[in-house]
C-alpha cells in the first residue's frame, strides 16, 4: 500500500506535481482552448491598438456589445457566457454553457437566434445568413467531399477555421486578411498564459508558446501535445502557425463526434412522470410537403418554446420530424406555425398528450398512425 503511494507521488513530481483538471487528449484540450479564445476578434485588435500601453494580455474593457446577450429561439435575451469579452467560436456554437441558465434553452453546439449576430463594422451587417446549426459529428469522414456552411464555402474544417478566424464572424472585413492573421499570431505568440481561460487547463495556466512547444516538464501530462501538433513559435512561419491552429481545432471537433463506426445507441425512457407533452406533425401544401424550414412556437402556462423543423441534424443524422414539446404541468397549449412560405397560423387551446397533425392552410387534420383524436381545437 505504502509503496504504491510513493510511486504515485514520484510520478506527480516528475510532472511538476499538479493534476490535469480536464480528462481529454492534449490536442483536444488545446483545440478547445482555441475554440473559446476571445482575443482573436477584430474588436480586441482595435482595443489593444487604441492605446500604446496595451498588449494581448490586457483585459478587454468594455466588451463587444455583440456578445453581451444570447437569444433563445423565441428571440428572448439570455445571459451570454462571454459577455464583457469579444467574439469567439463558442459564442455561436455554445457547448453546455446555457444548460444551467434554463433547461429549455439548453441546446448545445448551436445558437438559438434565428441568425447569429456578428460584430458591427462599417458594412452595416449585423448577422450571419443563418444560425449556427448543431455541429456534433460534423467532422465524421464520408465518401463524398466535405462541403461546409451548407453552400460549400469551405472544403475542410481547417479551411473553415482559418477563414472564420480571419473573416466577418470575428469582425474582419474581406480587405483585412493580412491584419487579421498578424493579430491572431500576435495573440498566440505573446499570450502570457495567465488569464482565466488558460488557467482552466491546469497548473496555473501556460502561455500558448509553451503549450505548442510541448516540451516543458511543468506541463500537466494531459497538456503535452503529440509531436505532430508541436510547433516552435520562435522559428515557425505564419502559415505553419495558422495550420497548426486549424489542426488543433479539428482535433477538438473530432472529439464531439458521437457513435463513430459503432452501433447506434438507443435510449429508452421508462420514467413515468405526471407531466404533459405535445407532438406536432406538419404537412406543407404551398410549402414543401415535409414542411422543412418551418418554425413552431408552443405557448403553455407562462412559457414559450420554439423549434425548427430541419432536414438533418449535423451529419448522417436527423431527429424525429414530429416536433416534441414538453409542457410540464400544463394540459393545453397554443401553437403558432411559421410555414416556410411565410404563412403564419395560430391554433389555440390544443389539448396535451397527443400527436397533432397540422396541414398548411387547413389547420388540424386527423393524425394517422399513433395519433389520438384531437380533444379541443379552435
Ligand atoms: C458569428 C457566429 C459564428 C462564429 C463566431 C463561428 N461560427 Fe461556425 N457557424 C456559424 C453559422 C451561422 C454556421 C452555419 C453556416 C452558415 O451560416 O454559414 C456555422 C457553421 C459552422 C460549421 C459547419 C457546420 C456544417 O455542417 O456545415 C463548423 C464546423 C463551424 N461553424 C465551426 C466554427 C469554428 C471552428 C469557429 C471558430 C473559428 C466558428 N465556427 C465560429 C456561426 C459562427
Amino acid at each position: 500500500m505504502l509503496a504504491c503511494f510513493a510511486v504515485i507521488i514520484a510520478r506527480g513530481e516528475a510532472r511538476g506535481a499538479c493534476s490535469d483538471p480536464i480528462d481529454a487528449p492534449a490536442a483536444v484540450q488545446v483545440g478547445d482552448r482555441l475554440f473559446r479564445e476571445t482575443r482573436f476578434a477584430q474588436f480586441f485588435f482595435n482595443f489593444i491598438t487604441a492605446a500604446p500601453n496595451r498588449n494581448v494580455n490586457t483585459t478587454l474593457k468594455p466588451g463587444d456589445p455583440t456578445v453581451s446577450v444570447e437569444q433563445n429561439a423565441a428571440g428572448k435575451p439570455l445571459r451570454d457566457p462571454f459577455r464583457n469579452q469579444s467574439m469567439n467560436c463558442r459564442n455561436c456554437h455554445l457547448g453546455n454553457d446555457l444548460l444551467g441558465t434554463s433547461r429549455l434553452d439548453g441546446r448545445t453546439y448551436c445558437d438559438f437566434a434565428r441568425r447569429s449576430p456578428i460584430p458591427a463594422r462599417s458594412d452595416g451587417l449585423s448577422t450571419t445568413p443563418r444560425n449556427a446549426q448543431p455541429m456534433v459529428s460534423v467532422s465524421i469522414s464520408r465518401q463524398v467531399p466535405f462541403l461546409f456552411h451548407f453552400d460549400g464555402e469551405f472544403a475542410s474544417i481547417e479551411d473553415l477555421t482559418l477563414g472564420t478566424l480571419t473573416g466577418r464572424n470575428f469582425g474582419w472585413l474581406p480587405s483585412e486578411f493580412a491584419q487579421a492573421e498578424a493579430h491572431i499570431i500576435n495573440v498566440i505568440k505573446n499570450d502570457n498564459g495567465k488569464n482565466a481561460l488558460a488557467r482552466r487547463y491546469g497548473c496555473g495556466g501556460f502561455p500558448y508558446s509553451v503549450v505548442l512547444l510541448g516540451t516543458d516538464p511543468k506541463l500537466p501530462k494531459g497538456l503535452v501535445l503529440p509531436p505532430q501538433y508541436r510547433i516552435d513559435l520562435t522559428t515557425a512561419s505564419d502559415d505553419a502557425i495558422m495550420q497548426d491552429v486549424g489542426s488543433l481545432i479539428l482535433a477538438y471537433m473530432n472529439s464531439i463526434a458521437f457513435n463513430l463506426n459503432e452501433p447506434p445507441s438507443l435510449l429508452r425512457n421508462d420514467l413515468r412522470g405526471g407531466h404533459h407533452w405535445l407532438k406536432v406533425k406538419l404537412i406543407g401544401t404551398k410549402s414543401n410537403r415535409s414542411a422543412i424550414g418551418a418554425r413552431v412556437l408552443v405557448r403553455y402556462g407562462k412559457k414559450t418554446q420554439a423549434q425548427a423543423l430541419t432536414s438533418q441534424s449535423s451529419f448522417y443524422s436527423s431527429n424525429d420530424p414530429r416536433l416534441h414539446f414538453g409542457l410540464g404541468p400544463e394540459t393545453t397549449a397554443d401553437i403558432e406555425i411559421h410555414w416556410p412560405n411565410g404563412l403564419r397560423e395560430n391554433l389555440k387551446g390544443i389539448a396535451a398528450d397527443q400527436l397533432v397533425t397540422i396541414q398548411e392552410g387547413t389547420g388540424v387534420v386527423p393524425s394517422k398512425g399513433w395519433g389520438k383524436r384531437v380533444a379541443s381545437a379552435g
